[in-house]
């Protein structure tokens, strides 16, 4: 069956050799349809991107989304989900040849036309930003830390310039979506270099996006640890201050550490470290 081959292929691209290999999770219209082939091909995604995608739906709560663009689509497991979800079009920069080319496969399965779905075989550097077309919704996960790394090396020589690059980057992006949904890596050049300290990493985002243009409208994150791993939304602007917050935030990713690998589901637990956030443009013009 041609699908089924399509499929198996799609699976060889997702897993070729790469940073990023064997990442997300395929599209539920996928899943549904060849779950028992992929069980046999042993598919077990660990980014726990179905309780992503249902915070972020949740969080956007209705809003009109019609224009996405994902920046380090990956396999596009974001952009087909919110395309579907939003009824909204969307153009996916993933500069990772296989991942692009598994990502054009699904498209072509799914019945998606060019003028619905654009895929960029290619990354976004800072230079990039001034000429790429906005939209309502961006979708900027887990790419941003690698800055310096998988991309503008030029730019980003050693830690102590990530931060300024990268309000520079967050603050070029908010002159041209309404809204991000963004997520952000700890860890610099995949060593144990930490962009911030534990302690304040939350804190720091949070000035980082606030410095760039940014209002976080929601943050994700996961507190039931007994049951299936889903984030919770929690609103900055609640009754308790935002210090509170911090240290709640704090105490999870302590308690993430002690748990170390014990923690039982299929989910690096560092991952279920990083807060999600939804974040509203404080700058871009209608
Ligand atoms: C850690 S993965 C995150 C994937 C996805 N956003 C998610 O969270 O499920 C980072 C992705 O960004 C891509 N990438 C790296 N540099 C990029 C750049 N400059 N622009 C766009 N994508 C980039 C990588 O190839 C990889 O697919």
């Amino acid at each position: 069956m041609k699908d089924s081959a399509s499929i198996k292929k799609i699976i060889d691209l997702i897993n070729a050799d790469g940073k990023h290999a064997s990442y997300q999770e395929l599209p539920a219209i996928l899943r549904n349809s060849y779950g028992d082939l992929l069980k046999e091909m042993n598919w077990i995604p660990s980014r726990l991107d179905i309780p992503r995608l249902k915070w972020v739906i949740d969080s956007l709560n209705a809003k009109k989304i019609n224009k996405i663009v994902d920046i380090g689509a990956n396999t596009g497991f974001f952009s087909f989900e919110l395309m579907k979800a939003f009824g909204a079009t969307c153009t996916a920069y993933e500069p990772h040849a296989p991942h692009a080319k598994a990502m054009g496969l699904i498209k072509e399965i799914c019945n998606i036309s060019d003028s619905d779905l654009k895929i960029e075989n290619s990354g976004v550097s800072l230079n990039d930003i001034e000429n790429l077309d906005g939209g309502d919704l961006l979708i900027f996960l887990n790419v941003l830390h690698h800055a310096g790394d998988d991309f503008d090396r030029d730019k980003v020589g050693a830690l102590s310039e990530w931060s300024k690059y990268s309000v520079n980057y967050l603050n070029g992006l908010s002159c041209k979506f309404d809204y991000m949904f963004f997520q952000l890596g700890n860890a610099w050049k995949g060593s144990s270099s930490k962009i911030f300290k534990d302690k304040i990493f939350f804190a720091e985002t949070k000035k980082m996006l606030e410095e760039s243009g940014w209002i976080i409208e929601s943050v994700g994150l996961i507190e039931n640890f007994l049951g299936e791993p889903r984030y919770e939304i929690r609103q900055l602007n609640s009754s308790r201050g935002s210090e509170d917050f911090f240290r709640e935030i704090h105490g999870f990713r302590k308690f993430f550490r002690y748990c170390g690998n014990r923690i039982s589901f299929n989910v690096d637990y560092k991952f279920m470290n990083r807060p999600l956030y939804l974040c509203r443009s404080a700058t871009k013009k209608a």
